[in-house]
Parts: structure tokens; C-alpha cells; sequence
């Protein structure tokens, strides 16, 4: 009997609640397969943080190298500095388990869901590939002078060629498995280390023949995936850009109710998540929705090489949606979020039994 090990971290906010659903649903494809999800949950967050002082020892980090996958749910409480726990607990995991990719699916399962006029489920089918590892995510800088009159803060852009050129054979191989098109989106006009990637995506890119090169700078990307959302199939970004895009990308396919990622490197363990931050005003009112967890353990299956589920569960997320038995992806749907756990749970069973 297969079998995965997976590392579950609710984390805060409205996390817990959405991962909870997430993992029932696996716990349901588990049920229909035989396959086996062996979770062991990790306390680490806010809570942890104030109790124990502890926010992300390295030995964490480095047991997380011993699962197949990782389930995150949300990082992020106002009690706490800033950032503190998201460097530590996300880019933590992202950066030392060198997970290069931030895979982020911009799909639109129904026209009804989307805040553009007369835009379906046929003009919104994108992918974008966030670089995970670069960029001005690497933590390279500081303050000077810190809290004088004449206090400098300095935070390094960093574009590696190896960095590219791993990035671009993933977004290539991707594309040809997609709509054969690939886009970058930069700011080379602007930021001149982009060079390096232009560069590096014509170079790679001559080894795809069959993938036509298509590029964008940042600011029209965000101007054409609202205006003309078709033209984009795969897209690849950096780091920086790869976040602000896909903020957008999710309101066009009806919220950051519905919004998941992957954050993998080939071959390695890697950690899927909402896109959503932790939400602290909704925590515990069971209202969050729980659809951007569920898809993110759907990005997990499909990574463990369990398709077939993987499929299973975006249809029954697919289909409650269309169908209106979750009437939207809002928070404020009329749903609990164990409700709309129940539909997707009874929707997986029925298609995979
Ligand atoms: C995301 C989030 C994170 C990011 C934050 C929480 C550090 O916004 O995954 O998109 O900026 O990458
Ligand atoms: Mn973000």
C-alpha cells in the first residue's frame, strides 16, 4: 500500500481552520485510494511563538527534509514584529529547502466568479512560475544610522544565472506540457540586472523551439491579465513580481478564497499553502473558505504523482463551485468552513468510489 509522510503546519490566524478541512480531504482520497497520508503536525506560529519563544529552530527545518510533502496553512499574527514569523517559518522553509519554484495556478472554474465583464473559464487559464529563491526575498542588506535623521536602509535584488537558468528549463518543460507559450514578465527597462534574464530566457529558450517566447514588462503584465487575460498560458517571474502578479491573478479567478501554490523543487520535498495570508480578524468564526487549502493539498497529490486524485479534488471544487452549492469563493458565502469541507469531502467520494 502506498504511502506518504507529509508535514502538516496549520500555523495562525484562519490557518488551522482551512488546513483542517485540507487534510480531510486527503484523509477522504486516502479513504477511496488505499493510499496513506502518515501527517505529523507542527505547533510552530504565533502561539507557539509567544508561549515558548521558539519560532523556527533549524532542526525543524531539517527533519522537514525527512517527508515527502509539506502542508502549510497561514503564518502572520499582529501580536508579532513584522514579518518575524514569515522569514523564519516560510522563507525558511522555501530558501533552505531550495524550493526554486513558487508554482501558482490562475484558473477560473466559472465565469460567475470573475470581476471581469465577459470573461469565462476559456480566458483565464494561466500558470505562473514565481522564482522562490532570489530576488529581494534573500534577506541581503540593512539599516545604517537605524533611527537617526540619516539612517540609510540598503535590501539587495539578487538574480543568479544558475538561478535563471534552473528556473527557465522548469518554465520551458512546463509550457510544452501546457499551451506551448511562455512568457517572462521583468523590468528590464527600468532594472538593468534583468539583463542576466533576458540573456538567460533566450539562451534556454533555444533548446524549446516549439515554445514561443513571449515577454512583458511587470506593470503591462498587470494591465494585460486584466484586460486580456487569454494571452498568458505560462508565465514566469521573479520572486517579487511573481507575488504582486499573483495577488492579481487571484482576484480574477474569483478571490483569495480559491488562490493555492506550490513551493517545490523537482525531486525534493516540497511545501504547498494558500496564497492567503492568516486572516486574524476571521480567525475562529468558522467563515474562512477553505477552497485555496483544499487546492493547495490537490498541487500536493498532483506532486506525489496521485493525478487521478489530484483531479478528482479540483473537479469536486470545480463542480460545488459551478454548480452554486458554494455559491463563491468569499468568506462571507453563507458557509461555514467545515460546510464547504463536508461538500468538497462528499463530491471526492462520490467521484472517486
Ligand atoms: C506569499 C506571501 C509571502 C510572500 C509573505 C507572507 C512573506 O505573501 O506567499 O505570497 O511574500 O511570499
Ligand atoms: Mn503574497
Amino acid at each position: 500500500m502506498k504511502s506518504y509522510r507529509v508535514a502538516v503546519l496549520p500555523g495562525d490566524g484562519i490557518g488551522p481552520e482551512v488546513t483542517t478541512q485540507a487534510v480531510r480531504v486527503l484523509d477522504t482520497v486516502g479513504e477511496c485510494t488505499g493510499v496513506r497520508f502518515e501527517k505529523t503536525h507542527y505547533p510552530h506560529g504565533a502561539d507557539h511563538y509567544l508561549a515558548t519563544g521558539e519560532a523556527f529552530p533549524q532542526e525543524v527545518i531539517d527533519e522537514m527534509r525527512g517527508y515527502d510533502a509539506i502542508l502549510l496553512g497561514a503564518i502572520g499574527d499582529p501580536r508579532i514584529e513584522v514579518g518575524m514569523l514569515e522569514r523564519a517559518i516560510i522563507a525558511g522553509i522555501r530558501f533552505q529547502l531550495d524550493l526554486f519554484i513558487n508554482l501558482r495556478p490562475i484558473k477560473l472554474f466559472d465565469a460567475k466568479l470573475c470581476p471581469l465583464k465577459d470573461k469565462g473559464p476559456e480566458h483565464v487559464n494561466m500558470v505562473v512560475i514565481r522564482e522562490n529563491t532570489e530576488d529581494l526575498y534573500t534577506g541581503m542588506g540593512g539599516f545604517f544610522k537605524k533611527g537617526t535623521p540619516d539612517e540609510i536602509a540598503v535590501q539587495e535584488m539578487l538574480l543568479t544565472r544558475r538561478g535563471a537558468d534552473r528556473l527557465f528549463k522548469y518554465a520551458f518543460d512546463l509550457a510544452m506540457k501546457r499551451g506551448k507559450k511562455l512568457t517572462m514578465v521583468d523590468k528590464a527597462n527600468a532594472v538593468r540586472a534583468f539583463d542576466l534574464w533576458t540573456r538567460a530566457f533566450e539562451e534556454i529558450g533555444q533548446d524549446y523551439p516549439e515554445v514561443e517566447r513571449d515577454h512583458a514588462y511587470v506593470d503591462a503584465a498587470c494591465m494585460w491579465m486584466v484586460k486580456n487575460p487569454e494571452w498568458f498560458d505560462t508565465v514566469v517571474t521573479s520572486n517579487v513580481f511573481g507575488d504582486i502578479i499573483t495577488d492579481l491573478g487571484a482576484m480574477i479567478q474569483g478571490g483569495m478564497g480559491l488562490a493555492a501554490s506550490g513551493n517545490i523543487h523537482p525531486g525534493k520535498v516540497s511545501m504547498f499553502e494558500p496564497i492567503h495570508g492568516s486572516a486574524p480578524k476571521y480567525a475562529g468564526q468558522n467563515t474562512a473558505n477553505p477552497l485555496a487549502a483544499i487546492l493547495a493539498a490537490q498541487m500536493m497529490l498532483d506532486f506525489l504523482g496521485e493525478e487521478a486524485s489530484a483531479a478528482a479534488v479540483e473537479g469536486a471544487v470545480s463542480s460545488s463551485l459551478v454548480e452554486g452549492e458554494i455559491p463563491s469563493a468569499s468568506a462571507r458565502n453563507g458557509l461555514g468552513t467545515d460546510d464547504m469541507g463536508d461538500i468538497v469531502c462528499r463530491r471526492v467520494r462520490e467521484s472517486l468510489s
